[in-house]
């Protein structure tokens, strides 16, 4: 099937607005990615004709629901290449995701002195969750660098694993430079040695095709938000042996077989890790965006992204004022930059006033940032219906922050 970007485009209501009397240039899908009409409508209709609670009711309205959420679990598995559709834990995103291993995988077995091993690359949200262990129970983060190029080496992240190292965290693209992680050979050498990988996938999903059993990780987090689904959805894929070692995450209804005054014994995964009224909207709406991109296919997606990543490459090598961070070959058409005597959040404010939407600041990767040697950075982050045109109007933009600021 060809990808039509007009067609792709139609299907987004707010691609249509103007921002500050301009048509929008929506280039900041790493922090989100806009909606499809599909996924508003199914919404709308869950919440007009067929809204209830899940699992619990044996009603007409609540049986709709529960199949509909519970459907929502085999696509997952399917986008995903998940070998069993119960190894899909729904999660709000992929904060969620990873803070249910940090809690019900690694604070139970970590002691004081065991390493976890992370690249600088990493989103707060695969940091954070493994400070926690070192504040509380004395675990030992190790960091892995980018080389000179600004690429993260498999062997390098397997150079700095020890007889220590329980576990390796790592994203599968940079949401910060759009560089792409080998994480299949990170995985195959971690296996080797015995060391369980845990791949962000944040923001890799929603470009490329993804395939865990073909990656051999132990545990993927995906969030719905930015594969054009709502806010609040996503999952977490845990290989079956992995979910066998985890303790329940949170408490509550729907996670347990049952419950006495002295004693509970909880529900089989994946509902185990999935206690209180879920996401339902949400988690439905999920399954319908991935239905939708999938139907475009995610190697087309991916084609059509690269030739924007190209194109855009091309231009903005031609600002030669302008400092675009990590352009390694392969990666994803995210670009970071800043300008000399502007603020990071100088140009967003200008290029907002063209109606062009970027993301401004430390892009919750604060190490990353450090590394790299700069405070903050402007960030343009192109998805599937971004257009060649988008892009000269990101130029035209910059080369007006050049005139005001230089
Ligand atoms: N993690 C998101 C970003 O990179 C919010 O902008």
């Amino acid at each position: 099937m060809s990808f039509d970007i007009a067609r792709v485009r139609a299907d987004f209501p707010i691609l249509s607005r103007e921002v500050n009397g301009h048509p929008l240039t929506y280039l900041d899908n790493g922090a989100s990615a806009q909606k499809p009409r599909v996924v508003i409508d199914a919404m709308t209709r869950l919440y007009e004709q067929d809204y209830s609670n899940v699992h619990r009711g044996l009603h007409t309205l609540s049986n709709i629901s529960t199949e509909k959420y519970e459907g929502t679990r085999g696509i997952i598995a399917r986008f995903l290449g998940a070998p069993d559709e119960d190894e899909i834990v729904f999660t709000t995103g992929t904060t969620h995701g990873i803070n249910m291993v940090a809690s019900s995988w690694a604070a139970p077995r970590l002691e004081a002195g065991d390493e976890i091993v992370l690249s600088i690359m990493e989103h707060h949200a695969n940091i954070v969750p493994w400070h926690f262990l070192r504040e509380r129970q004395g675990v030992v983060l190790k960091w892995v660098e980018t080389d000179a190029t600004g690429a993260l080496d498999p062997e390098a992240v397997l150079a700095a694993c020890g007889p220590r190292t329980k576990l390796i965290a790592v994203t599968h693209l940079s949401n910060v430079t759009g560089t792409v992680v080998d994480v299949a050979a990170i995985s195959a050498g971690a296996r080797e040695k015995g060391i369980p990988v845990l791949v962000d996938g944040s923001q890799s999903a929603v470009h490329m095709p993804v395939n865990v059993a073909e990656i051999g990780c132990d545990f993927y987090a995906m969030t719905g938000h930015k594969t054009y689904g709502p806010s609040g959805s996503g999952a977490i894929w845990i290989r079956r042996d992995r979910m066998d070692e985890m303790c329940p995450y949170m408490g509550g209804g729907d996670m347990i077989r049952e419950v006495s005054r002295d004693a509970v014994s909880y529900n089989d995964p994946p509902m185990k890790f999935e206690a209180g009224t879920p996401g339902i909207a949400a988690t439905i709406g999920l399954g319908v965006a991935l239905e939708y991109i999938m139907g475009l296919g995610m190697e087309n997606i991916a084609a059509h992204e690269r030739r924007l990543r190209d194109y855009a490459q091309e231009r903005l090598a031609g600002l030669n004022w302008l400092q675009v961070q990590g352009q390694t070959p392969g990666k994803a058409a995210i670009f970071s930059f800043t300008m000399e005597g502007a603020h990071a959040h100088d140009l967003s404010t200008v290029l907002d006033k063209r109606g062009i939407a970027v993301r401004a600041g430390t892009h919750c990767a604060m190490p990353f940032l450090d590394h790299l040697g700069v405070s903050a950075t402007a960030r343009a982050s192109f998805a599937m219906y971004n257009t060649e045109e988008e892009v000269d109007r990101l130029i035209s933009a910059l080369e007006l922050c050049h005139d005001l600021f230089a």
